[in-house]
């Protein structure tokens, strides 16, 4: 039923690398909606990079400030949320985002892996594969780190309302 309610927000969540920006845009420009990014929000609220936060061993300082960029952002109308991909963890965030419709984009993680590499992983402190000498060590080093974060996570990201799945376009 909220589906239909046009003006909820309307909430992407997924894997780094899911495309949550990339649709994201893509949805709030066909909507007519406006468009935000938690992980900018939260940037700019601290005037620090991700990267550089977690670098400064402060994630735990990004994942309250991802959950109260989340929060004010769920209380807002028409806009499309590309999350980060690590919001779904918090209990917190599944409260806030119960305002607005869910969407999982679902891809398969060589896919993932293949994407962060070809973009470089600088914005990605997660995948810690920056100083790597080949793209091919990079590569299955993401691979390993992406399988088992998405291990961890998948019980969560299947909570959304809607699951996009885009294995068959890998
Ligand atoms: C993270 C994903 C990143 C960013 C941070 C942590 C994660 O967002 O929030 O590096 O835990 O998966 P994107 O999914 O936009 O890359």
């Amino acid at each position: 039923a909220r589906a239909a309610t046009r003006r909820h927000p309307h909430l992407l969540v997924g894997m780094m690398g899911s495309g949550k920006s990339t649709v994201g845009r893509g949805l709030a420009e066909a909507l007519g909606y406006n468009f935000f990014d938690s992980d900018k929000l939260v940037e700019q609220a601290w005037g620090a990079s991700v990267s550089e936060m977690f670098r400064a061993d402060r994630e735990q300082d990004f994942r309250n400030a991802e959950e109260d960029a989340i929060e004010w952002l769920c209380r807002l109308t028409h806009l499309v949320v590309a999350t980060g991909g690590g919001a779904v963890i918090r209990h917190k965030n599944w409260d806030s985002m119960r305002h607005g419709i869910t969407a999982w984009l679902d891809v398969p993680v060589d896919v993932l892996a293949r994407r962060v590499v070809a973009v470089g992983c600088h914005s990605r402190p997660l995948l810690n594969t920056a100083n790597d000498a080949s793209e091919d060590a990079a590569y299955k080093k993401a691979l390993a780190r992406l399988t088992s974060i998405f291990n961890e996570r998948c019980d969560m990201y299947r909570k959304s309302d809607v699951v996009v799945s885009l294995k068959e376009i890998a």
